[in-house]
């Protein structure tokens, strides 16, 4: 190209061409690598948040062990000055294949133990007695079929009035709807949710109920169970706290599965 005018013109032509395939193949790359990092990024605040939300559960479940263990410090003392003689025999009797220590000791210990496998999720969970529940997805409006004595006392009803029921009899009028959709959507998504709502038990009195379910899988993968813990607390955590333990995440699932869908 000689003269200045062709070559403005190749120029013009040149852009006008569409993208060479190496261009797109980039651009698509880096399209790529900048959702991956987004997804990082989500997932970091969504490890950190159920980080959160773990601790805050092992270290109620801790207190309350620490003050039965106390309590049952000062029964045995009791036994002692009662039965004299006797009494180190009957206390032999009564702690053969006593409480586990293991959630009330150390915490780290604790949640090992927990991520092993459901079987031993399950097997701690009876030990440390707390309300729990088992549900069945695979029966119409998973029902409950198993309630731990903790759920039995917590809720004032018997184990024949609960099983197969689902859960949402415990709302009632100022149980909030958002919290229950959180619950909802995060059972249908098969993920671990927790969430603070109201609750009533069978006098019709309400409390603030701390509830985590988790998905039970089998072998491959599939959802079988659901296990539900209920944690009555005074009060749920300041608005400030409860932001950072909970946050919204249903917002980063929904962008992750855009992503996901984006990126496929
Ligand atoms: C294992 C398990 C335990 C649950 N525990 C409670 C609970 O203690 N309190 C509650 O209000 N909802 C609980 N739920 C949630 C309800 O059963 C139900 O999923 C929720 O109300 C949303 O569904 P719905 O919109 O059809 O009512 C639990 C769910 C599961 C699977």
């Amino acid at each position: 190209i000689t003269s200045p005018y062709a070559a403005a013109a190749a120029a013009a032509a040149l852009k006008a061409l569409p993208p060479s395939s190496t261009a797109l193949t980039k651009k698509r790359t880096h399209n790529k690598e900048e959702q991956q990092q987004k997804r990082r990024e989500r997932n970091r605040v969504l490890a950190k948040r159920t980080r959160l939300r773990k601790k805050f559960m092992f270290q109620s479940l801790q207190t309350q062990v620490s003050s039965l263990h106390m309590e049952n410090e000062r029964l045995k003392e009791i036994v002692i000055k009662r039965c004299g003689d006797r009494g180190p025999r009957i206390l032999a009797d009564c702690c053969r294949g006593g409480l586990s220590p293991v959630v009330a000791s150390c915490t780290r210990q604790a949640t090992a133990l927990l991520q092993r496998s459901d079987f031993l999720l399950m097997k701690a969970l009876q030990t440390s007695q707390p309300a729990f529940c088992v549900t069945d997805p695979t029966l119409a409006d998973c029902p409950i079929v198993y309630a731990s004595d903790g759920f039995i006392a917590l809720t004032g009803y018997s184990r024949a009035q609960v099983l197969g029921r689902n859960c949402r009899f415990l709302q009632g009028p100022d149980t909030d709807p958002d919290a229950v959709g959180k619950l909802r959507r995060g059972i249908e998504a098969g993920r671990d949710t927790s969430v603070f709502l109201r609750n009533y038990n069978a006098s019709g009195e309400s409390f603030w109920n701390f509830v985590f379910v988790s998905p039970l899988r089998n072998a491959e993968g599939k959802v079988i169970n659901y296990v539900g813990i209920q944690h009555p607390v005074d009060n749920p955590p300041a608005p400030d706290v409860l932001e950072i333990m909970m946050g919204d995440s249903d917002d980063i699932y929904d962008d992750a599965d855009e992503d996901d869908a984006a990126s496929m």
